[in-house]
């Protein structure tokens, strides 16, 4: 039997997607940059592979049926036509997420009525409907100018989702941004890393998940483990062969906090990551530190619980710790506010922004060097 070869997209962050690309390449997987994420093809090993390994990444999908059309007839004659016996099971509730633009066919609740009865048609039973994507599977369906792309999302639950964080600070930042803060701050584990506001500790606890090349996806369970075409020798080939590639972290993975709950946190969710062994949480509020070399990556506060002056006063304390504390300091810093960037007077340059929360954010990086 041939390999199969799927469309697969690669689900991330607007603005976030180079990070996913780069992720993509030192895959050995060429993927062609959309807004939202990448296009890419590839068997199952690419699709294993990319949810085993893709730290910034939100979700893979399957492009299942890509096709035109303009009446609901239409719409269950073709969706009938593929193979949903291969994704969709009888005992695993569906989630179906419709989006519609400038098409005919606008009303999402119809389309996803229509939808379901072409399933139906196909696979001779009807689908149980889940309320959340976490439960099982999901299709996820979008029409613009009238043309249907209608996908199987083979993650399940999204993909920032390790597993590891069970407790959550008060502005938890999501794992797969704390990774892309870490690959433009270009973490290459030379220095030690220090996070000074490490609120629940994601960004110390990704960058120690780097560092031991512990596979994002080693703690929880994908959707495509579900489906009729996986397959379980390939998937724990390809989980031995990552997990055997685990190794020490030799560098220092420091964070620090005011609030004694969020060192608590994370140094539970460092537990539950397996990388207690090479972080330290500790509360303080910028600390001496034993090395002058570092990676500083930090997501601050935004301000928006505390004035705008109080805000300002805390960069400018970040920015006077780094040039007073490191010789040298790979920076990298999300904020809402370039006025809060600039207080800290260190050389930085945005190199991306996106939404987190509903916050549009700025990611700043730079370095500062004295000799
Ligand atoms: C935006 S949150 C960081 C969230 C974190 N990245 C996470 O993953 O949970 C900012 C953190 O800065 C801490 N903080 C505020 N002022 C501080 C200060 N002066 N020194 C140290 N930490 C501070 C807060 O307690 C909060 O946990």
């Amino acid at each position: 039997m041939g390999k199969s070869i799927y469309k697969l997209f690669a689900v991330s962050p607007p603005g976030l997607e180079s990070f996913t690309q780069k992720e993509l390449e030192a895959l050995g997987i060429r993927g062609e940059m959309v807004k939202g994420g990448l296009d890419f093809k590839g068997g199952l090993e690419e699709l294993y592979k990319a949810n085993l390994f893709l730290r910034t990444a939100t979700r893979i999908l399957l492009r299942v049926a890509i096709f035109k059309a303009t009446t609901f007839k239409e719409l269950v004659e073709r969706v009938s036509r593929y193979p949903w016996e291969i994704y969709i099971r009888p005992d695993v509730p569906v989630k179906f997420r419709v989006t519609s633009r400038r098409s005919k066919l606008y009303h999402t609740k119809a389309i996803e009525e229509r939808i379901i009865r072409g399933i139906m048609q196909r696979v001779k039973f009807e689908p149980l409907i889940a309320e959340t994507e976490e439960e099982g599977e999901s299709v996820i369906v979008k029409v613009e100018r009238d043309k249907f792309t209608i996908s199987v999302n083979s993650s399940g639950a999204m993909l920032y989702k390790r597993g590891y964080k069970k407790l959550v600070g008060e502005a938890p930042l999501r794992e797969n941004m704390a990774a892309s803060m870490l690959l433009a701050a270009e973490w290459d584990k030379s220095m030690p890393l220090v996070d000074p506001f490490c609120g629940s500790g994601t960004i110390c606890i990704e960058a120690a998940l780097m560092c031991k090349n512990i596979p994002p996806g080693a703690f929880r369970e994908f959707a495509f483990e579900k489906w009729r075409i996986h397959d379980p020798q390939l998937w724990e080939k390809i989980k031995e062969e990552a997990l055997s590639n685990i190794r020490e972290c030799k560098v220092a993975v420091e964070g620090f906090d005011i609030s004694k709950k969020a060192i608590e946190m994370a140094r539970e969710n460092a537990l539950r990551a397996n990388v207690q062994d090479c972080t330290n949480f500790a509360q303080g509020s910028f600390p001496r530190l034993p090395f002058k070399e570092a990676f500083v990556v930090t997501n601050p506060p935004y301000g928006i619980r505390i004035s705008t002056a109080k805000t300002q006063e805390v960069y400018r304390n970040l920015g006077r710790w780094i040039r007073e504390n490191f010789s040298r300091a790979k920076i990298a810093i999300l904020s809402p506010m370039k006025k809060f960037v600039e207080t800290t007077e260190l050389p930085l340059e945005k190199v991306t922004s996106f939404s987190h929360g509903g916050i549009r954010v700025g990611l700043y990086v730079g370095e500062i060097l004295k000799i």
